[in-house]
């Protein structure tokens, strides 16, 4: 109660006031502060992606905005050795608005990607984009581009047909990040109760290193976690252990033994550095932009115990930091 309390009155506060409270969830609004993070963290071992702030637009031009500031963000990772790789919104790059020109600007980026040997991953947006979403990357695998792959939602009663169909098409080159998913979706689609949710994200990852995929463990949830933990080692998986799975694809540039450990930037930092200690590859999700104050009013609303860490940072500012 007192948690979203707070949230509810931080929703009504000044964009400084909201800015000061992000400032552990999002690196900044430019291009420079991403990369001003990313040097600090590669001390505690981490990988990165980095997403540039936006989502659903209204004019292709701003999906070129997009295109553009991907293609300086991948040129920065270069240039500064940064093992780190990029995470688009396909709705940010026209998906909604012209589904082929989306496609051709997000091609665009993969095979420029390629030519660095970069991972692409395609976020996943609400239930109106999945299929649309699936398919882009079958799509590009088709066409040779195999550095692409997407994310699967738990909550969505499709994710386990999702798994089965994309092993289908693209077999040991599929590379799922699995996360709850952050949408509401409705109970017609969705699993809505936590426990539900949970249960079905610890299924989605289960299934999908048991087909053979690359799995991104995208969590920062205790039980999905410690269950993570407990199939990799019923796999025989680990950390400097090569990926013993008969059925999983070749060891690639950036990528763990078949899997690794996601995050958001500013979120259960002590629990990832815990991973990193004990070999597991983590990687921290690095949004920047302008469009920071959206991204943070969205993740306040999504997680409404956010409030006890907004009182901590009041109260003891120096614990304020990603
Ligand atoms: P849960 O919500 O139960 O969180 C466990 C605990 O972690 C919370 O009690 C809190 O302490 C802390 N916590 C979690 N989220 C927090 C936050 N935002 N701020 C502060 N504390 C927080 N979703 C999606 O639909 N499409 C996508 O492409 C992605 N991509 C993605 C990438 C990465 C790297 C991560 C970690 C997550 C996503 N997500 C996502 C979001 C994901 O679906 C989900 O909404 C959140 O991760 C919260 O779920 P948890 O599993 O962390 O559990």
């Amino acid at each position: 109660m007192l948690s979203k309390l707070i949230v509810a009155m931080t929703l009504r506060m000044p964009r400084w006031f909201v800015r000061w409270v992000s400032r552990r969830y999002v690196a900044g609004s430019t291009l420079k502060d991403a990369v001003a993070v990313m040097k600090r963290l590669e001390s505690e071992g981490a990988c990165f992606t980095i997403d540039v702030l936006g989502e659903e637009i209204s004019s292709l031009d701003e999906a070129q905005f997009f295109l553009d500031e991907y293609v300086r963000v991948m040129n920065a990772i270069v240039e500064n050795k940064f093992d780190a790789n990029l995470s688009i919104k396909p709705t940010a790059f026209g998906l909604l608005i012209d589904k082929d020109k989306g496609m051709e600007n997000i091609e665009s980026l993969v095979r420029q990607a390629a030519t660095h040997d970069m991972f692409v991953r395609l976020d996943m947006e609400d239930h109106r984009v999945t299929t649309e979403t699936i398919q882009v990357v079958l799509d590009l695998h088709e066409k040779g581009l195999t550095n692409v792959g997407t994310v699967l939602q738990g909550r969505l009663h499709r994710t386990p047909d999702d798994i089965e169909s994309v092993g289908v098409a693209i077999g040991s080159n599929a590379d799922y990040r699995i996360c709850k998913g952050i949408y509401l979706e409705p109970e017609e689609i969705a699993y809505t109760s936590r426990s539900d949710i949970r249960e079905k994200t610890n299924e989605a990852i289960r299934k999908a290193l048991e087909h053979g995929a690359y799995v991104g463990i995208a969590s920062h949830d205790v039980p999905v976690v410690d269950y993570s933990l407990e199939v990799l080692k019923e796999f025989k998986m680990g950390p400097s252990i090569d990926d013993p799975r008969d059925n999983a694809g070749e060891p690639r540039n950036g990528k763990g033994p078949g899997y690794e450990f996601q995050m958001l930037l500013g979120v259960r930092g002590p629990m990832r550095r815990k991973l990193t200690k004990q070999g597991h590859r983590t990687r921290v999700y690095i949004p920047y932009g302008e469009k920071w104050y959206e991204y943070s009013i969205r993740r306040l609303q999504e997680n409404p115990t956010i409030g006890l860490q907004i009182a901590k940072a009041f109260l003891m500012p120096w614990t304020n930091r990603p």
